[in-house]
């Protein structure tokens, strides 16, 4: 029988310490990946390599976080699927420069537009695309 061990599983050192403790067949993971949704590409590279790999860039979570509002306005509806995303700004925004001023600014929010424009500056601000000469 498959077993499967979770629960305060939150960084990829956790996972292999837990498959070498244990020599469970799995693990799952909950919480650590809602605060950093980067977990199983990390883990999946640091039990190939040995080697942790850093926190997705900026372009990357911003890219994912509107990913993220596109699905959960179409599964929750507009308001609901907003309303939802807000407990993932942190985690998908840890680390970043003013990260509590962007939180409160996008937390406002109940329209998924209004959020995807903010998002768009925010990305201007703190990752500017090469102006043409
Ligand atoms: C967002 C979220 C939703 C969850 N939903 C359920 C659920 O519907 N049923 C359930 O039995 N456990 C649920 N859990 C508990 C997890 O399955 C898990 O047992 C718990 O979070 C401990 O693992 P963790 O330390 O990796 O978070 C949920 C956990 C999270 C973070």
């Amino acid at each position: 029988m498959p077993v499967i061990v979770n629960g305060d599983i939150m960084t990829a050192e956790n996972v292999r310490e837990v498959f070498a403790s244990t020599g469970c067949d799995a693990v799952m993971i909950g919480r650590g990946a809602v605060l950093n949704p980067w977990i199983f590409r990390q883990t999946k590279h640091f039990l190939a390599t040995g080697e942790l790999l850093p926190d997705a860039s900026i372009e990357e979570r911003v890219d994912l976080l509107r990913e993220h509002l596109r699905l959960s306005v179409e599964y929750k509806g507009e308001r609901a699927g907003v309303i939802e995303l807000r407990k993932h700004y942190s985690g998908f925004l840890r680390g970043l420069p003013h990260v509590s001023r962007i939180r409160m600014e996008l937390m406002q929010f109940t329209e998924a537009a209004p959020i995807f424009e903010h998002l768009t500056k925010f990305l201007e601000l703190y990752s500017p695309r090469p102006q043409p000469a």
